[in-house]
Parts: structure tokens; C-alpha cells; sequence
């Protein structure tokens, strides 16, 4: 087997400033014959943006190995620098100077989040409790985004926060004194749940969350790591049955190493890849098995795909291991109701091997995919039908035909500046006939810059 590994600095820096501000690339994907390989994925995107948060709100200097390479994760970094925070980024890690809950400075100017909407939802949480003002900002897309979910419990719990249309960045954040609340979302999101926790550490008493369905715990297993006391509680009371997540205000927090597993959302689109190609075999090694970012993997193993899950540890409190896939032929299904919350960021990929399925994919209920980084459903619909596929769209969703409906072909892919979107079909496109051209495909860099050099380990891409 052949066996491929990022560079140890992950990738970093792959991507020129030049193509990122001007869209240049264009990715050709030939049709792939079967493969096989051990590769590495860079570290986890959501683990990388709490960790230099909240090493940077701890005491003591924290090494960060493995910090993602991903364009959001420095939208992050660079946020952190605005407020003062020392940061080193060396080969294979990040080195961040914490000062303690209080030790953020008023920043001189707007603090860009570019296109992470995990940078702007988590550090406005953590804004609203400081001595100062500041503002928030983003790119185009992220201006587009919704934050009013993320503003209504930060409200409650004293902060003053202006936006426009009480919507969208950019945000005007009046550091206020905090308290903690008990609150209940509507919308299942792991971005408002960090929020609201990371005010939390700067309100007075306890923040306590009733989630509507359970989203990644990377906030509060990375806060315990650091020395806050979070508790997942058991309720039961009227119509509150189910966890709810506790955080005691103010704790210490203290710096120490951490290690970023690889991320399970870019170790999909290589999961793809071996459902897509037949004879394919792949292992992913050292990838983040946190129980809430595995439903892809039941539910792809619940479709017939052959995958297996190898040598787990734990590190940091999160589980790690590795996973092997085999292709097999997929039946295809439904995701609906509270599982599209905990395959949020794999849908993309699963729609789009929709065609290779025998009974098609069908998806409802996933209207929050309408206000990703872009309108993922339509972004969806579009190329699919470019490539050949049957679909049809719903306001929550679309159903993809399966195999009957006839073979993908190649097409000209308009990502819409989303690096799932461009993954997905760069995946799709392999067990397609002809070529297929991903135009702008530098946005891969927002989530996992390596990838078409990863790909190109293992697979002849187009000249
Ligand atoms: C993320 C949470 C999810 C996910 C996003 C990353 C996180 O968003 O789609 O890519 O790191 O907390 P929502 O919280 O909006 O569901």
C-alpha cells in the first residue's frame, strides 16, 4: 500500500495570498481506477479554534500540535493576535502565551473572522464579557450569516451587542459585566452552545444549556482539560428531559500541551473516495473519534460501506484512532430529524455520492445547510444535475437518485467559494466518466489546505 503523509507542518502556507484573493485555480479530476493508501488528514478544524481560544484566556503558555493548517483556524490566530495574544506557529505546532481570564487587550481595530463562522460565533461569546469594545467582521458570505441566535442568549446574559439588521456582522460588541442563565436553543448548534459557554467564564455563577440535540462537545471537553468545571447533568422536568451542560463562572484556567487528532469531516471526503472508486482501500490514521462527530460513520457502515474503526486512545479527552475503508457497494438512504445536527458538515460529501448509491440519498430537515458558508442544498442541487444526477430540492433538503439513474459524467463545478462543496464533487468526479473541472478550487484551503496534493498521492488528477 502506498502510503502518503501531509507535510508535518500539515500544509500550512500551501495556498498563496494571491490565489485566495483572486479565485484562480482550477482543479481537473480525471476518472480514478482503483487505489489504495495510509494517509494523514490535518488536524481537527473545531478542536484548533477552542484550543487557541482558550489557551489564550488561560494561565501559562500552551504548545498546540497538530493545529489545523485550515484558513479558519488562522482567521482565528490572527483574531487572537488583534487582542493582544502572543502567538508563535512553528512546524507541527502553534505556541500561544496565555494571560488569564483577563488578560486580553482592547484590540486597535476590527477583528476579521474572514470566512469561519466558528471564529466570529465563538469569540463574540468571549467579547461580550471583556473591559472593552470591539468589533467583528468577516467576508462576504460570513456577513451573510445569521449571529442573532448567538446574540439573543449573550443578551440575556448582560451583553450589549449591536448588529446590522440585529442579524449580520459586522458586530459591535460593548464589553459588559455577565451572568450566567439557563437557556434552551432552538437551533442544534455547537457554535451557539460555545458562545454562550465561553461567556459563561466571565459571568458571575452558573451558565447552564439545554441543547435540543446533542452537538460536538469540543467546548467543554476542551475546557475541562484546562481546569473549569463542566458537568453534563441529567434532567428530567417537564419538557427539559435530556443533558444539559453546566459551567461554573470564573474558573482558573491553565495552559499545558495539547494535540489536535485529525479531523473527521476532511477524513470523509477520503471515506468518499473509497466508496466512489471500486477496489479502493484506504486508512486514515490518527483521526478525532469524539462519539459526537461519529454518526457518519454508523450511518455510512448502516448503508453497507465496509469501514472499520482501529487502535483508539484517548488524548486531551478526546478519543483517537484509526479507520480503514474498503469500497462496497452502498445502499443509500435518509437522514433526517436529529441526525442531520451530527452530520452537519458531512452532507455535502454524502449527497454527492448519492448516484453511486442503489437507492439514492435523501436528506430533509437540514434547512441550517442553506446558511453555511454557502447555500449548500442549492450549491448541491446545481452540480449534481451537471454532472448528470437526478435531483430533486426541497427547502429543507434534496433527494439523489441512485445508480439506476445513470452514471455521473464530468462537468464544470461551481463550488460557490465552499470548500466542502468543491471536495465533495473533486471526490464525486473520480468515479464519474470524463473529466471534470472544479473552478476557484483554492477554497479547499478554508478547511484543509493539503487536499489536492493528498488526493494527488494517491490518484492521477487531470494536467
Ligand atoms: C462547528 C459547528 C457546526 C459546523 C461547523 C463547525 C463548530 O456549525 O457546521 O463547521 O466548530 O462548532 P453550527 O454550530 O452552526 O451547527
Amino acid at each position: 500500500m502506498k502510503r502518503i503523509l501531509l507535510d508535518t507542518d500539515g500544509g500550512r502556507g500551501v495556498v498563496s495570498p494571491r490565489v485566495l484573493l483572486f479565485g484562480v485555480m482550477k482543479k481537473r479530476i480525471s476518472p480514478a481506477k482503483a487505489f489504495g493508501g495510509v494517509l494523514l488528514v490535518p488536524g481537527d478544524k473545531s478542536i484548533s479554534h477552542r484550543y487557541a481560544i482558550l489557551a489564550s484566556l488561560a494561565e501559562g503558555s500552551s504548545e498546540i500540535f497538530n493545529f489545523s493548517a485550515a484558513a479558519d483556524c488562522t482567521s482565528t490566530l490572527a483574531c487572537l493576535r488583534g487582542l493582544g495574544v502572543k502567538i508563535e506557529e512553528k512546524a507541527g505546532s502553534v505556541v500561544i502565551e496565555g494571560k488569564g481570564l483577563g488578560g486580553w487587550k482592547a484590540p486597535r481595530k476590527a477583528l476579521d473572522a474572514e470566512n469561519s463562522g466558528t471564529t466570529m460565533r465563538l469569540l463574540v461569546g468571549a467579547l461580550a464579557g471583556q473591559g472593552f469594545s470591539s468589533e467583528l467582521t468577516g467576508d462576504k458570505s460570513l456577513r451573510r450569516r445569521p449571529m442573532r441566535r448567538v446574540i439573543e442568549p449573550l443578551r440575556k446574559m448582560g451583553a450589549e451587542i449591536r448588529a446590522r439588521d440585529d442579524e449580520f456582522a459586522p458586530l459591535e460588541i460593548q464589553g459588559a459585566k455577565l451572568h450566567g442563565i439557563e437557556y434552551a436553543p432552538k437551533v442544534a448548534s455547537a457554535q451557539l452552545k460555545s458562545a454562550v459557554l465561553l461567556a459563561g467564564l466571565f459571568a458571575d455563577g452558573e451558565t447552564v444549556i439545554h441543547e435540543p440535540v446533542r452537538t460536538r462537545d469540543h467546548t467543554e471537553i476542551a475546557l475541562r482539560e484546562l481546569g473549569a468545571t463542566v458537568e453534563l447533568v441529567a434532567v428530567r422536568n417537564g419538557d427539559r428531559n435530556g443533558n444539559a451542560i453546566r459551567l461554573q463562572g470564573r474558573p482558573k484556567l491553565v495552559g499545558r500541551p495539547l494535540g489536535v487528532p485529525g479531523d473527521l469531516s476532511a477524513a470523509v471526503f477520503f471515506l468518499g473516495a473509497a466508496l466512489a472508486v471500486p477496489g479502493t482501500e484506504l486508512t486514515i490514521q490518527s483521526v478525532g473519534l469524539n462519539p459526537t462527530r461519529t454518526a457518519i460513520l454508523d450511518l455510512l457502515v448502516s448503508m453497507g460501506a465496509a469501514i472499520s474503526v482501529i487502535a483508539v486512545a484517548t488524548r486531551n479527552g478526546e478519543l483517537v484512532g484509526d479507520i480503514n475503508v474498503r469500497h462496497a457497494p452502498l445502499r443509500g438512504g435518509k437522514v433526517s430529524g436529529a441526525m442531520v445536527a451530527r452530520v452537519i458538515d458531512e452532507l455535502p460529501m454524502l449527497a454527492a455520492l448519492g448516484p453511486y448509491t442503489e437507492e439514492g440519498i435523501e436528506i430533509r430537515d437540514a434547512q441550517e445547510l442553506r446558511v453555511k458558508e454557502s447555500d449548500r442544498i442549492a450549491a448541491m442541487a446545481e452540480n449534481l444535475r451537471l454532472m448528470g444526477a437526478h435531483v430533486e430540492e426541497f427547502p429543507d433538503g434534496l433527494r439523489v437518485a441512485g445508480r439506476s439513474a445513470g452514471r455521473l459524467h464530468g462537468a464544470t463545478i461551481d463550488p460557490h467559494d465552499d470548500h466542502r462543496i468543491a471536495m465533495a464533487f473533486s471526490i464525486a468526479a473520480l468515479g464519474a466518466e470524463r473529466e471534470t473541472v472544479i473552478r476557484d478550487a483554492e477554497c479547499v484551503g478554508i478547511s484543509f489546505p493539503g487536499f489536492y496534493d493528498l488526493l494527488a498521492g494517491l490518484v492521477k488528477l487531470g494536467a
